[in-house]
């Protein structure tokens, strides 16, 4: 069979060789903790301020659009994840759904999602630990604060705390995990408290002019787009990382239910509470004014006389948002995981060691992740991210529909509802997304999957187990 099109069967054998072993430790409630703590992040806490200075107050379209996208994406995960519970999500469902060559993309753009996504979580962490700093009169030199684009040198608290979490991982999951739980209840009580304390200053008046930018993405300067489809090419960001629940497959106990509760329940929460806070936010202040601060949220407490609350939400989000950083860097290791199972990339990447842990890919996404969040600016890493992770959607969704038509008979704990509807809708939502990303990021993702094809060509090629 070509390389081309060979597919690893869906049945194919999950604990494939010695060493590279994951055990079923994670029950559903595991499973949405791990979900919210990988949705809930820079997306809500700092985007929703740069997505308003792209759309004006119909940045709550945004939101509303980029989350129906991702949910009838999650509908089409949930039932890959239930078929085949194995690590490797987009990647793995798209190896047995469409071939090898369009999996070995996915797996390469997975490989970049998850890298600057723990990049981009950084950068936000940053603007939060930074502004908590400052109103101390503690805050940093500038040359410290900020990458290059931002007039700095670096920023060093977004390559502190990626390095953190890169350390926190190499002593072990199971810890993690635990941490990962009481942190997710941490910053989904501190939105909950944002909404509370603005909503008694809501004043409709911020909604007017409400599309003051336009609907369709378009080029302003520098490249940089605007318009509420440009700000939901961002805002994609706030609701992924179901995506990397779904990495966790194999070390579920009960996959068929857990998963399917796990993606679905996580996604479905934190859209409406986006919604909520997008709409607080907006109404308590002129879009105007918040969209320019590295720390929106607190900002708007600050601005509406509750420095106490401002302080505390900063807290929340200095502590939980490396739950986010966490959980990529998990789904990270799972994919290599998968990748060098396939016999795609060298196995040696993927070993655990004693601990269980995949201790050289987390390293190596650790430092490569901290190298990106001190040197370039959020909105282009965002964009980086959500590139890679809209091609892992669409290959899911297509592989989801393939699967459908040629195997029909196979066992799917989770059924897609009106799946061609929802298959090709999810499809389509992601094009238009991808379409309105700015165009040096659609060179740019281009570029990467060039790279990976010619790395493709020259090693998994001939190394996969399905070869020759
Ligand atoms: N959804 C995650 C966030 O917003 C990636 O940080």
């Amino acid at each position: 069979m070509s390389f081309l099109t060979r597919r690893r069967p869906v049945e194919a054998p999950v604990r494939a060789h010695e060493g590279h072993q994951l055990k079923a430790t994670l029950s559903w409630y595991h499973l949405v903790a791990l979900g919210v703590g990988a949705i809930i992040g820079t997306g809500i806490y700092t985007l929703i301020g740069i997505g308003a200075g792209q759309a004006g107050p119909a940045v709550i379209l945004s939101f509303g659009i980029a989350g129906l996208v991702c949910a009838f994406a999650a509908l089409c995960y949930a039932e890959m994840a239930s078929m085949i519970p194995q690590a490797g999500s987009a990647y793995t469902y798209t190896y047995a759904g469409m071939g090898e060559t369009a999996a070995w993309g996915v797996g390469w753009s997975l490989i970049l999602e998850y890298t600057v996504v723990c990049a981009a979580v950084a950068v936000g962490w940053s603007g939060y630990a930074q502004g908590f700093l400052e109103a101390r009169g503690w805050g940093l030199p500038e040359a410290l604060a900020a990458g290059p684009d931002a007039g700095g040198l670096i920023n060093l608290p977004a390559v502190f705390i990626t390095l953190v979490v890169t350390g926190l991982l190499l002593v072990g999951t199971r810890e993690s995990a635990t941490v990962n739980t009481v942190l997710v209840v941490v910053k989904v009580l501190a939105l909950v408290a944002f909404v509370a304390l603005t909503l008694p200053a809501f004043d409709a008046a911020n909604f007017h002019p409400f599309m003051p930018f336009g609907f369709q993405a378009h080029d302003v300067s520098d490249g940089a787009k605007q318009g509420v489809m440009a700000a939901a090419a961002v805002i994609f960001f706030a609701f992924y990382g179901f995506d990397a629940i779904s990495t966790a497959a194999e070390e579920a106990k009960n996959p068929g239910r857990d998963l399917t509760i796990g993606v679905l329940g996580s996604m479905f929460a934190c859209a409406a509470i986006y919604m909520l806070v997008a709409a607080a936010a907006l109404g308590a202040s002129p879009f105007g004014v918040f969209s320019k601060s590295g720390e929106p949220l607190a900002f708007i407490l600050r601005e509406l006389g509750h420095p106490t609350a401002a302080a505390l939400i900063a807290g929340a989000a200095i502590v939980a948002l490396p739950t986010v950083i966490m959980a990529f860097m998990f789904g990270q290791s799972r994919v290599f995981f998968a990748m060098s199972r396939d016999g795609l990339i060298p196995r040696a990447l993927s070993a655990v060691n004693g601990r269980g842990v995949p201790a050289r890919v987390t390293l190596f996404t650790g430092v490569v992740a901290s190298v990106i969040a001190g040197l370039l600016p959020l909105k282009l890493i965002t964009e980086l991210a959500n590139a890679g992770t809209l091609a892992a959607f669409i290959a899911t969704a297509i592989a989801m529909m393939i699967l459908r038509k040629q195997r029909p008979e196979l066992a799917r704990p989770f059924r897609t509802p009106a799946w061609p509807v929802v298959g090709v809708l999810a499809v389509a939502g992601c094009l238009y997304l991808f379409w309105s990303l700015p165009n040096l990021t659609k060179v740019l993702f281009l570029a990467w999957n060039a790279v990976g094809l010619v790395v493709y060509l020259a090693y998994g090629r001939t190394k996969s187990l399905l070869a020759g």
